[in-house]
């Protein structure tokens, strides 16, 4: 009786969430693969569990973190000209769960929108931020799908004039170069020719700048980075020491990146349910790319999935830019 009443109370909406994500297995295999791996990483997609996002959502208030606030500065300022490029009756398309004010500079500029596909890898969150912007938005049409940004997509037939894909946050740049490859072709094709991406990315600029933004002083970045042990800990019986392990960013100059590390403080074995893994000392968990780009590099990289790039907007000091790139 109590779980029922919890179902309708959690989702009130008339929005069903189409969940495509893998299950759950998946999590287990990746990370003991990953664990296996020479040199260890984790893929980054399972820091967004509920409280992974939460931590997230504080990241972008930090005061290092001049990212979000810069992108936000950004559209704030030229929304005007991003909608005229975008177009009457657009669907638009976001990679992200749509819970930031930056969906909803969108949606309050947009021209008769057909209507707003949010994508999320964390149902709860993508749950709570439709639930959020239904109420915001009452006439807007909205389909929030559950998957894994490589997931193929079916997108619901509202009549749109233009589907454009708003891809914010930098988040390509979390992606390797070939997976940041795949995920523009992915985009290519869900936006189809002539169709459009909204792109933020964040560029190359003075190293204590970067790194600043990726090791801030309340130690949030550091609490989010460990939350990834936290989820294997709960969720695959893992016997992580949360204190044995270090957070560590630094900006590799020679791949253009911020890396993302936890660092084991000694030698040490770590269970994850039936499967072991051992540590030496000083060795690394790498969690997390954070990419940072040239104005070349992106076009350059955007151009082998077929796109090109129409207008650039930038802060004033060049620290992060927004795209508008149209498919061919
Ligand atoms: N894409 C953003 C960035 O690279 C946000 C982000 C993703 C992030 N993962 C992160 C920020 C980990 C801090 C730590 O900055």
């Amino acid at each position: 009786m109590i779980c029922e009443l919890r179902e309708t109370i959690a989702d009130p909406t008339a929005h069903p969430v189409l969940d495509l994500v893998p299950p759950e297995d998946s999590f287990r295999e990746e990370v003991v693969r990953g664990l296996q791996a020479v040199p260890k990483q984790i893929p980054s997609k399972f820091f967004y569990d509920e409280r992974g996002s939460q931590l997230f959502d504080e990241i972008t208030q930090l005061e290092e973190y001049y990212l979000t606030r810069t992108e936000i500065g950004i559209l704030h300022q030229h929304i005007g000209a991003m909608v005229a490029r975008i177009g009457s009756h657009v669907l638009l398309v976001e990679y992200g769960s749509g819970s930031s004010l930056k969906t909803r500079i969108m949606l309050d500029h947009l021209m008769e929108p057909a209507g707003y596909v949010p994508i999320d890898i964390s149902k709860e969150h993508l749950m709570q931020s439709v639930a959020a912007l239904a109420k915001a938005y009452p006439e807007l049409a909205i389909q929030p799908i559950a998957a894994d940004y490589s997931s193929p997509l079916t997108l619901p037939a509202w009549g749109a004039d233009n589907v454009v894909v708003f891809f914010p946050g930098s988040t390509l740049g979390n992606f390797t170069a070939g997976e940041a490859e795949a995920f523009l072709n992915q985009v290519a094709h869900v936006v189809g020719p002539g169709g459009g991406l909204l792109l933020g990315v964040d560029l190359k600029k003075d190293r204590a700048v970067l790194e600043a933004a990726y090791n801030d002083r309340k130690g949030i970045t550091a609490a989010f980075n460990k939350n990834l042990l936290v989820r294997i800990n709960k969720e695959l019986g893992g016997t992580f020491d949360l204190d044995q392990f270090t957070h560590e960013a630094f900006y590799n100059e020679t791949e253009g990146r911020i890396e993302m590390h936890l660092r084991s403080s000694h030698n040490q074995v770590v269970q994850v349910g039936s499967d072991t893994v051992s540590f030496l000392e000083g060795e690394t968990i790498c969690t997390e790319y954070s990419h940072k780009y040239s104005l070349d590099d992106i076009e350059r990289l955007t151009a082998k999935a077929g796109f090109s790039v129409e207008e650039v907007w930038m802060d004033e000091h060049q620290w992060f830019a927004v795209l508008y790139l149209v498919a061919h």
